[in-house]
Order: structure tokens, then sequence, then C-alpha cells
């Protein structure tokens, strides 16, 4: 694959092409995610639950994000590297927006950046817009406003509310957005909202007729035992792989099966003689 930018992302809803994107939060899955095809890397505030033990997203700060997203531009990827704008960080003004957005792609090493909301935050979208970032929005389920909506729950599921969000879509589309992620809603929604504008919608809990699909890594290898959300198929158990690999080498070293003659350095002969031979050190 070659070097993914935001316009052929653009091209690929015009050519019904399905776009493919996933979370990463670190170098070597963003080289195996590159490697396969993958369109978009996501590197999302949900870094927070998947790996920094957090019970939401609202603890995640601009630094993290940063940190991972720059470990993630280190791999070199083909995939198009999207930063996350974590909570607060670009909603208190514009200045406030294009400094952190700016931060997000000159020490983050994104190529854009994604922002949650409508409402106010058309406009924060239409200055990093202007100002030359390329912007992801995301309307739905938003989950740096959870408190807000009282909890993870399904948006849009009355014509009222579905109107009220194809109403944003196109408020982020004429705002300059390139693409945007609809989370969390039923599938007619999303089908709505993607019919009423021309930049590609990616989903998640939102059913089969967007532009194209997000998952966060870890949930679709199967790390966690306890979270299983309707929306997310496990492609695999990573976490009964790590297990059991663990258990195997706890074995081993309990055993003394491990380490074996083929992980283990030698000395020459010569040298072992000396050593052996020796009473006491040569000075
Ligand atoms: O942070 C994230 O991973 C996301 C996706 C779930 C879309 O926002």
């Amino acid at each position: 694959m070659t070097r993914m930018t935001t316009h052929k992302i653009g091209q690929m809803k015009t050519k019904s092409k399905k776009i493919v994107m996933l979370t990463a939060y670190d170098a070597p899955t963003a080289s195996i995610l590159s490697e396969c095809g993958v369109d978009m890397i996501l590197v999302g505030d949900s870094v927070g639950n998947a790996l920094l033990g957090y019970e939401s997203t609202i603890p995640v700060t601009l630094d993290d994000v940063i940190h991972h997203c720059a470990a993630v531009s280190r791999a070199r990827p083909d995939s198009l590297i999207i930063g996350d704008m974590p909570f607060m960080s670009y909603k208190v003004s514009e200045e406030q927006a294009l400094e952190n957005c700016a931060l997000m792609l000159q020490e983050g090493g994104a190529e854009a950046v994604k922002i949650e909301g409508a409402g106010r935050v058309v406009d924060i979208v239409q200055a990093v817009v202007d100002a030359g970032i390329p912007v992801m929005g995301h309307i739905g389920l938003t989950p740096q406003s959870i408190f807000q909506m009282g909890g993870y729950r399904v948006q849009g599921r009355t014509a009222e509310k579905t109107e009220l969000l194809v109403e944003q879509a196109k408020q982020l589309e004429a705002a300059g957005a390139f693409s945007m992620v609809i989370e969390l809603v039923p599938s007619e929604t999303a089908k709505m909202i993607t019919e009423a504008v021309s930049i590609p919608t990616i989903g998640i809990g939102a059913g089969p007729y967007c532009d194209g699909q997000v998952l966060v890594l870890w949930d679709m290898l199967g790390l966690f035992e306890d979270f299983k959300p309707k929306f997310v198929k496990k492609y695999a158990c990573i976490r009964d792989v790590i297990k059991n690999a663990v258990s195997e080498y706890a074995e081993d070293v309990r055993k003394g099966t491990f380490p074996e003659k083929e992980h283990s350095f030698e000395m020459s002969e010569e040298e072992t003689g000396r050593l052996y031979g020796r009473s006491k050190p040569s000075r």
C-alpha cells in the first residue's frame, strides 16, 4: 500500500470502497496494521480504557495521546494517522484548539485530528480546518460527554433525534471535516447520515451502511474478559494466547527447564578451563 491521505479517503466514498480503521497506541501494532493494509490508524483517547486502566476517556490528557501517537508515527505506517483530541483539549477557545491540534501534528506526528461533538464545536472544527489541519468529526455517542449523556447509550433512536444528527453531520461537512465517526446509533440513523453527506462516515456500533468501520484493536483481538459490547466482533482471543504463554513460561522457570542450552551463551573451552583452573582471581 502507498501512503494513505485524507484526499484518498474521500475518494474511497466516491468509489464505494469500504474504509478500514482501527486504533493503535504503539509502534509494533501500528506497523502490523499498516502491513495488513488498514486505511486509517486512530490513536484514540480509548487508550485510557484500553491500556492505561481508566474507567473512561475523561482522565486522558493531551500529553498521553501525543506520547502514544508519536510511538505510532515512529513505525512510519502507510495508514493515515489520526490523533484523537482528548477531553477539554479543544473546547476552551479556538486558540486553545489550534495550539493543541498543532501539537498533535508537530509532536505526535499525526496527519489529522479527531474532534468529538457538534454545536459550538463546529466553529472550532472550521478554525482548525482553516489552519490547514485535517479534521475527522465524531457524532452520536461522544464518550467525552458521557456524564451529560447519562451513560454509554445508543443515540438517535427516534426520527427527531436522527434528524438532529443528520443536521450535525451536514454542519461538520460544511465546516470542512474530511470524514466523521458515527458511534452507537441505529443502522437506519447511520444510513440517513451517510446518504446526507459527501464525506465518508466511519461507524462504530452504527451498523453496516457507513462508508467504513472502526473498532478498538484490543476489543476485537479479545484482550478483555468482561468487556463484551454487542457491536464488537472478537476476531481472536489474545488474552488466552497471552495467558497460555505466560503460564508455560512460569512452569518452565519453576521446573528449571528454561533457559535451555539454545537460550544460553557459552565461554570458549580454553577460557572455561582457565576459569576452573584458577584458585584465586589473577590481578
Ligand atoms: O478513542 C477511540 O478509540 C474512538 C473510537 C472508538 C472511535 O474514539
